[in-house]
């Protein structure tokens, strides 16, 4: 059985006394049973993980480098953010995809980087607007999946959660159907079963794309749904509480 991940992912918002806030107004609040993350900018992380040090929820990063040492300016290595005391990291958000031009070849380098460090890399999946109406879905979640198969193996994806977030639906308040996130968390896992059917039931696949208090019952029933990966509602605690009760 796996559990919910409910992780948000606060890209570049915030600053030091609205992310004390913030993770004030979490920890007071009722996540219910699903096990909380969350990915505040790297500058906020240690500030952040010390006052997530009496709690259950995770901390973790947006991006972590393809690098373990040296001259790379402006990249974290994957052995800072476990000292910073982080668990997860995420790899391929699809905002570091087209406007920092991560192809699928770096995001699985980072993605191997996390998993040798011990971290797990929520390793971000979807397609363009254009590339859903021309019906490519599964074919682009394809490649940047094969990208990371080819890179660590299937053995990669023991220790990975993936979020499936459709670029359209980013921001945007335009949220897939249950129907359609559920068609595609499903082919996801179906793609990984093709090399090992234990890893692809165990691994956790959250939705991420205007995902809100809303809609979050409706998507997260869905059977091959884990959990969510959310942005805009996640800079809020009890909207980012609310997405979690729903599980
Ligand atoms: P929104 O929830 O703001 O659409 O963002 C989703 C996302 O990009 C999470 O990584």
């Amino acid at each position: 059985m796996r559990s919910s991940l409910i992780a948000g992912n606060w890209k570049m918002n915030g600053s030091l006394q609205s992310v004390v806030e913030l993770i004030d107004g979490i920890k007071d609040g009722d996540a219910g049973q699903a096990e909380l993350a969350v990915c505040p900018p790297s500058v906020f992380l240690m500030k952040v993980g010390g006052m997530l040090d009496d709690t259950d929820i995770a901390l973790g990063a947006q991006n972590v480098c393809n690098h373990d040492v040296g001259a790379y300016t402006g990249e974290i290595s994957a052995a800072m953010l476990t000292e910073c005391g982080c668990r997860y990291a995420i790899v391929g958000h699809s905002e570091r995809r087209s406007l920092y031009l991560e192809s699928d070849e770096l995001v699985a380098a980072r993605f191997a980087m996390a998993v040798s460090a011990g971290l797990t890399p929520i390793l971000c999946v979807g397609e363009t607007l254009y590339e859903h109406e021309q019906g490519v879905t599964e074919a682009v979640v394809a490649k940047q999946i094969d990208a990371v198969l080819e890179n660590c193996g299937i053995a990669g994806f023991a220790q990975a959660v993936i979020a499936y977030e459709p670029v359209w639906a980013i921001g945007t308040g335009l949220v897939a159907s249950p129907e359609l996130a559920q068609s595609v968390h499903h082919f996801i896992r179906g793609k990984l079963a093709a090399s090992d059917g234990e890893i692809a039931q165990q691994i956790r696949i959250l939705y991420g794309g205007s995902m809100n208090s809303s809609n979050a019952a409706d998507l997260l029933s869905q059977a091959d749904i884990d959990g969510g990966l959310i942005g805009g509602a996640s800079l809020k605690a009890d909207d980012f509480l609310a997405i979690a009760q729903s599980v």
